[in-house]
């Protein structure tokens, strides 16, 4: 068996690696032997990522691509396999949030744009990875959903929904591909210190209700969600697959109680 955190020798292509979440998980595989792919929409982003790795001694690679756009995605895949040959762990990361209102006002245009993007190219970009996984019998998807997929909001429902099609996504792939030993789980953040959800913490009151939820009394940073996809996509997490691992401090555990 080997080490069980051990990602030497693995490619990681992570979207959304530029800053936030992905970043943080980008660093924590390349921590772990990883050589990664950082990437996003804005080219000089992930250049600056990728030097930092390069430059401390680790092998990154900075591609650009919009995960919204289909031929952005199929692009990405083929550069990665033309540079370094294979794809051992796919981090699908990167999502959008254009909308914060009611699912009674959202408007057909914003909805199918969420659904597009987090729904639909997830789907197409582990299907353009995984098949050769499979050949290879071995290889890790994770799919960056969150705790809004698990519980009603007022105002971010169209998000919710599709961070909710991750987690089932997550489900029928793993059920899909299990034969060959490709593995697919979802990771749910609770909210974390990024520029994603800066609304939700920046405000000193607004924090301070924040942390009400969680019974760790503080919201999440972006290293804290990282530890999690290493796990899955290292040796210790290849009988695992189909699942959701919740990063929420707590918040899931504690809901409904009295005192
Ligand atoms: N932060 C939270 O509280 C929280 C909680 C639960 C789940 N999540 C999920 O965690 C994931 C990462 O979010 P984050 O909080 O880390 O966000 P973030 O700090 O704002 O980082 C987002 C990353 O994605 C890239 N990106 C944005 N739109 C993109 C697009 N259309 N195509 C490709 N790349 C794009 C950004 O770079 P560019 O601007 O250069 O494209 C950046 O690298 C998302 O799936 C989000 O839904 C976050």
């Amino acid at each position: 068996m080997p080490k069980l955190f051990d990602l030497t020798g693995k490619t990681a292509l992570i979207t959304g690696s530029s800053r936030g979440i992905g970043k943080a998980i980008a660093m924590a595989m390349v921590d772990a032997g990883a050589r990664v792919v950082i990437s996003s929409r804005k080219l000089d982003a992930c250049e600056a990522v990728a030097a930092e790795i390069n430059d401390a001694g680790g092998e990154a690679m900075a591609l650009p691509c919009n995960v919204s756009d289909r031929d952005s995605l199929r692009t990405l895949v083929g550069e990665v396999i033309d540079a370094w040959g294979r794809i051992d762990i796919l981090v699908c990361n990167a999502a959008i949030n254009p909308y914060f209102g009611t699912l009674q006002d959202i408007d057909e245009g914003a909805f199918d744009k969420i659904m597009e993007t987090n729904v639909k190219n997830q789907l197409w970009l582990c299907n353009m990875v995984i098949p050769a996984m499979a050949e290879r019998r071995e290889g890790s998807v994770i799919i960056v959903s969150s705790v809004g997929a698990m519980k009603g909001t007022k105002n971010l429902g169209a998000y919710s929904i599709s961070k909710g099609a991750d987690i089932t996504i997550a489900r029928n792939l793993a059920v899909e591909w299990g034969e060959s030993q490709v593995t697919v789980n979802c990771i749910a953040p609770a909210l974390i210190r990024t520029d994603m959800a800066r609304a939700l913490w920046e405000d000193p009151e607004r924090y301070k209700k924040a942390c009400e939820i969680y019974p760790l009394g503080r919201i999440g940073e972006p290293e804290e969600v990282a530890g999690a996809a290493v796990f899955l996509a290292a040796p210790s997490g290849r009988f695992v697959t189909g699942q959701t691992i919740i990063v929420d401090g707590g918040a899931d555990a504690s809901r409904g109680t009295y005192s």
